[in-house]
């Protein structure tokens, strides 16, 4: 079992934060409830607990607490902002409410340099507080360790019993050394080597991969993102021709989509792929459809349909494959106030039918998406799978407003091949989260040579996001967006209309529909 650190969250929104900057450290890292008990975090082996932050207060009526054994495992502790709240209240100190709301940008001065804690970093940082509360008498044994303009306490520790506790976020990117923290933590403090890589997870997976499935048969839905990609190349290194990965064409692809596919998985790879060409159903069931979400579950149960005849034809397979990333399991807490846990993707739930009677492999889910990214890497895969933007399940459908047809779909797939090229060759393409080309279902007059024209209008779209859930809108460069405009009015035919969207999300989506 790896080594690691086990991440108490107590609804932070930025505990999943915390996980990812120790898995940055090459340290495993993993998420449980608030209250799961001492003797399963022992089972675990965990080399070090940390108890995220949260919007509650110790004093609140219903406020989570951790199983008060924890503190007796001989296991280092670090408590991070609502986490120091708990050290407190178990171990002997005094939490108040602060009189000011300490929130932002603060000045840390190190008052004890000897701390592991604080091991080659210099003695003025700048952290980002949020906090109301605040400690007013540190627990017994401890001793204070860092203080900003606002707290004599903003670190404490307790050498001793190795517990450690900080008022502010080492996790974010506004405490731009907090990565040397939490490396201290866990290198120095809980004494972690630097065993989770991507070359070692390739060897573990490829093992388990392989005991799990035995000689059985395993199918697995490529889609072209990066999730199935990664995973079909990680199980296809284990098992080989045991897989078949099967790829629909549901007719509403990029440019040029389905020949990427085929080319690194059917060729370079050598993987068994099953090609779908299944345009047809598709399209001909959306014929005359412009509600979003009729189009949306159309699309649903189409795919449904074809994969269902496809798993048939690819023969007896005993295990269905998926590409689940760590944040689509776990448990989110439902403490009041938290919006991490009210915000849920609406996205990919739903997913196939109970009946169909497969075992999930699911060999991606105690990874996010950066380390989903250098496992591709690791496995081979070209930076145009491992790096490329997302791409909606239901295609272009949610970018073609309006009714869905064959003639929209070359007008807006020749417009996304265009600002595709074009924000690769002006290097953006990598850099943002998203950009793509949207069919709008008005028609406007426009002119061209002699003629007088009647046609469509195409919205681009780019957007910068870390995880989808908010967006902002990128400031393309005005050459850039001048070359779109130019090309796509020139080259896509049925179009005489270009404009930009500057909306942010919220209020707006990223995609259309
Ligand atoms: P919205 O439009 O809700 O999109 O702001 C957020 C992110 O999700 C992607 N998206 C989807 N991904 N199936 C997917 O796999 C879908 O049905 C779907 N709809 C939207 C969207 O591209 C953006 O990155």
């Amino acid at each position: 079992m790896n080594e690691q650190i086990v991440i108490l969250d107590f609804g932070s929104q930025y505990t999943q934060v915390i996980a990812r900057r120790i898995r940055e450290c090459n340290v495993y890292s993993t998420i449980l409830r608030y209250d799961t008990p001492a003797t399963e975090i022992s089972r675990l082996n965990a080399k070090g607990i940390i108890l995220s932050g949260g919007p509650s207060s110790v004093y609140a009526p219903n406020a989570p607490l951790p199983d008060k054994k924890i503190f007796k495992l001989g296991v280092p502790v670090l408590g991070i902002c609502f986490g120091v709240q708990l050290l407190a209240h178990f171990l002997g100190g005094k939490v108040e409410k602060g009189l000011k709301r300490e929130f932002g940008k603060g000045t840390l001065s190190v008052k004890d340099e000897s701390s592991p804690l604080f091991a080659n970093l210099p003695t003025s940082l700048q952290v980002w507080n949020s906090h109301g509360d605040k400690l007013t008498r540190i627990p017994t044994g401890f001793k204070p360790i860092a203080a900003t303009e606002n707290s004599d306490y903003a670190a404490i520790e307790d050498r001793k019993r190795h517990f450690y506790g900080l008022q502010f976020h080492p996790e974010v990117a506004h405490t731009p050394r907090g990565r040397e923290l939490i490396s201290n933590f866990v290198h120095e403090i809980c004494k972690c080597g630097k065993q989770w890589t991507m070359k070692n997870y390739v060897d573990q997976a490829v093992e388990e991969i392989r005991q799990v499935v035995g000689d059985e048969k395993v199918i697995l839905g490529l889609s072209g993102g990066v999730d199935s990609s990664v995973a079909a190349a990680l199980i296809h290194k284990a098992i080989g021709d045991q897989l078949t990965c099967i790829f629909v064409n549901n007719g509403l692809l990029r440019a040029n989509e389905e020949a990427v596919v085929q080319e690194v998985f059917g060729r370079n790879f050598k993987v068994k792929l099953q090609y779908e060409n299944a345009g047809r159903p598709f399209l001909s069931k959306l014929k005359g459809v412009t509600d979003p979400e009729r189009k949306r579950k159309i699309i649903g149960k189409t795919f449904i349909e074809v994969f269902q005849h496809a798993t048939k034809k690819a023969g007896k397979a005993k295990f269905l494959a998926q590409g689940t990333l760590y944040p689509d399991v776990i448990e989110s807490i439902p403490i009041a106030g938290n919006p991490a846990a009210m915000i849920k993707s609406h996205h990919n739930v739903g997913g196939l039918p109970k009946n169909m009677k497969f075992k999930l492999l699911e060999p991606l889910k105690c990874l996010f998406k950066d380390e989903v990214r250098l496992l591709g890497v690791e496995l081979g895969l070209p930076n145009e799978i491992v790096y490329r933007q997302p791409f909606p399940g239901p295609g272009l459908a949610v970018r073609i407003l309006g009714e869905v047809t064959p003639a929209r779909c070359a007008i807006l797939r020749n417009a996304d091949s265009i600002v595709v090229e074009e924000m690769k060759a002006s290097g953006l393409y990598y850099k943002i989260w998203q950009s793509f080309a949207v069919l709008l279902p008005v028609r406007s007059v426009g002119v061209m040579g002699d003629e007088r024209t009647y046609e469509y209008t195409i919205a681009i779209r780019a957007v910068e996001s870390q995880d989808g859930m908010t967006a902002d809108w990128v400031k393309l460069p005005y050459e850039l967006l001048e070359k779109l405009s130019n090309r796509i009015i020139n080259e896509v035919k049925g179009v005489n209309r270009v404009c930009l969207d500057i909306s942010s999300k919220p209020p707006a989506t990223i995609e259309w529909e």
